[in-house]
């Protein structure tokens, strides 16, 4: 994530957030994930995991939490849970089951490098090592946010979030989805899990009613913008920029919103949620929403 953001009144470096931020990610993921695994099992995870992506989920999570002054402790533990998720999600949805992709964060998939049956696993396990994460055998973070953070990414992974939506874009292939079908499908596949990043980042302070409602109309709006223009990457970017195969949807006869819209609507309606995830921070009555508002920015106006 690099850019400046600039308006009359602030200037928000994100580039140095971003380094301040990921330097306690990265670190945490090296320490959180096991030392030790049976038959290579850890080294599957470690794979999926370290080096490589964006990091936008705890990224987002930290910025909410940032928001509402939450706690570091509890942000930092869900920031890495989310990514946990999001990794899993990511292996299974290159398995030949699936997507059947050969590149992800521009090295071989996790299921071309250490075979089906461990990227399968790989999977399962970073999704139970996401939860372990949110409920730490200490008396550090409350009970009750432990729980309500769990629930969250539950939520937000299971029928009727990620592992949903997934299953709608599988039975949609060679499918033309109407405008509100292919809007659920891809609020569920990728916009659960924003989102969830938002409102988990909130969970990890107090916030007003007002604020965690308009908290969680940014995080939907930033989610299906994020998935807007994922669809339009995979058309209008080359396999190198993006780290993964590119032109795949069209290969593998998936609705997306450049197929339903074109690009030029696909690019407004981007830009579009993109004021309505601006709109929800102004009305959120919070101060300290810069991280949030750029990192909205950087979701629509990313190469990759
Ligand atoms: C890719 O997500 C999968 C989708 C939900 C579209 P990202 O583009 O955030 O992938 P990484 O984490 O940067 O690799
Ligand atoms: C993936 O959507 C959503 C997930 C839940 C992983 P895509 O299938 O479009 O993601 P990419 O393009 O392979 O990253
Ligand atoms: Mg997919
Ligand atoms: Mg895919
Ligand atoms: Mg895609």
């Amino acid at each position: 994530m690099d850019s400046t953001v600039n308006s009359s009144a602030s200037l928000f470096d994100l580039s140095a957030w971003t380094a301040q931020q990921l330097a306690q990610v990265e670190a945490a993921l090296v320490q959180w994930m096991p030392q030790e695994a049976p038959a290579d099992l850890g080294a599957a995870m470690r794979y999926a995991v370290q080096g490589g992506g964006k990091r936008l989920r705890p990224l987002l999570v930290l910025a909410a939490s940032q928001a509402v002054g939450g706690q570091a402790a509890a942000a930092l533990r869900a920031a890495c849970a989310v990514e946990l998720i999001h990794a899993y999600s990511l292996v299974h949805d290159d398995m030949p089951c699936m997507d059947n992709d050969l590149l992800r964060r521009g090295k071989p998939t996790v299921h071309v490098q250490f075979g089906q049956a461990q990227a399968l696993l790989a999977g399962d396990a970073l999704q139970a090592l996401a939860f372990e994460l949110l409920v730490p055998d200490d008396a550090a973070i409350a009970p009750a946010v432990q729980a309500r953070l769990c629930r969250l990414l539950a939520q937000a992974s299971g029928v009727h979030g990620m592992a949903g939506g997934q299953a709608i874009d599988l039975a949609s292939v060679g499918l033309a989805l109407t405008e509100a079908e292919l809007r659920h499908m891809h609020r569920l596949k990728t916009g659960a899990l924003l989102q969830a990043c938002v409102t988990m980042g909130a969970a990890c302070g107090a916030a007003s009613a007002q604020a965690q409602a308009q908290l969680a109309a940014y995080g939907a709006a930033l989610g299906l913008a994020f998935q807007v223009v994922d669809d339009i990457l995979d058309v209008t970017q080359d396999s190198a920029t993006l780290g993964k195969t590119a032109g795949k949807d069209a290969a593998n006869d998936k609705p997306t919103y450049v197929s339903l819209l074109g690009l030029p609507a696909a690019r407004a309606y981007a830009d579009d949620l993109l004021r309505q995830a601006q709109a929800a921070l102004d009305a959120s009555g919070l101060q300290d929403t810069q991280a949030l508002a750029a990192l909205a920015q950087a979701v629509v106006h990313r190469s990759h």
